[in-house]
């Protein structure tokens, strides 16, 4: 099955309470889900995009058994989410945003050989798996210092690290990359696509769009519990008809002048800008600016509002 993570028409409200006064409150229902689907295959990553309370996260909890939901349901590898959470639970690896569940007292090592064996490893193999792991993720000098002393970075990579710790072949990502350092976060980005391409099934959330379009096959953007837009981030900004800037430079007697075109068609716009250029005088340098998917993202937004 090619199919490795699919959501059907999944919903979630949430009844919550919203104070009005000193002592009065009010009840309210959050739609935070409102029939969201998509597909994820083996060997892809997935980015989930959305503003601040889109539904990302609920999403993320849905997919991972943390959470039921009211209506619509999610198969992984084969298995029901609801139905056949146990099954699900052996398969996937999770990094939640925001993160908990660690044990401050215990070192980052204990934490991650304790939840090996929570996973059924016997105690020689999450010992080993704990070892390598903290070295994968960078971790290994600061192993055997307790986790309340972990840096905000220390813990991120400690819950990357955590995750995948029984080699789960699907894994879900709700914001791994926050708090890390450039340097680090780049190493979890090749970390991601080195996982990838032992054809796991990623699902990847983050609010650094720039990170998302490198990292990403194929994204989805969702708005107030809706799915708004999917695709490759080029077919994103394709199918939004956003604009590449080409740029041709030409001297003439001296001078340097910039001939610029807006389009969605950058080689045409270039030829055309090149012949231009030789009719007036020597061609210098050539630049095309490609639309950013932060560009496609706030437009896709913006348009919702
Ligand atoms: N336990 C809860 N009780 C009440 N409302 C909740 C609960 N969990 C989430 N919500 C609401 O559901 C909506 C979606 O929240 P969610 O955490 O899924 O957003 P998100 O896309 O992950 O946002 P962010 O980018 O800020 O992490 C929000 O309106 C949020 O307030
Ligand atoms: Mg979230």
């Amino acid at each position: 099955m090619n199919i490795a993570i699919e959501a059907h028409e999944l919903r979630k409200r949430f009844i919550s309470y919203e104070r009005t006064g000193f002592l009065s409150k009010r009840k309210i229902v959050i739609e935070a889900l409102r029939g969201v689907s998509f597909g994820i295959k083996w060997g892809e990553i997935y980015g989930l995009l959305g503003p601040n309370g889109a539904g990302k996260t609920t999403t993320v909890k849905i997919l991972t058994t943390l959470l039921i939901p009211d209506d619509g349901y999610a198969i992984i590898n084969g298995y029901d989410v609801v139905k056949e959470a146990k099954a699900v639970r052996k398969i996937i690896g999770l990094v939640l945003y925001p993160d908990k569940g660690f044990y401050s007292r215990l070192s980052g090592y204990e934490n991650l050989v304790y939840f090996g064996r929570l996973y059924g490893l016997d105690k020689s193999t999450a010992e080993l798996r704990a070892r390598e792991l903290m070295d994968v993720v960078g971790l290994k000098e600061a192993m055997n210092r307790p986790y309340e002393e972990y840096s905000l970075g220390m813990r991120a990579r400690l819950a990357i690290a955590r995750a995948l710790i029984h080699d789960p072949p699907v894994l879900f990502l709700d914001e791994p990359t926050i708090g890390l350092d450039p340097i680090s976060a780049r190493e979890v980005r090749e970390l991601v696509r080195k996982l990838r391409r032992e054809g796991k099934a990623i699902l990847f959330t983050s609010h650094n769009l720039w990170e998302v379009e490198e990292v990403c096959d194929r994204i989805g953007i969702i708005n107030n519990g809706l799915m708004i837009i999917e695709g490759s981030p080029k077919d994103i900004k394709d199918m939004l008809g956003l604009r590449y800037t080409v740029e041709v430079e030409v001297q003439i007697n001296g001078r340097i002048e910039v001939l610029r075109e807006e389009t969605v068609n950058p080689a045409d716009a270039i030829r055309k800008l090149i012949s231009e250029a030789e009719a007036r005088g020597k061609v210098g340098k050539i630049r095309i600016n490609e639309p950013s998917l932060e560009e496609a993202f706030i437009r896709v937004i913006k348009s919702e509002k």
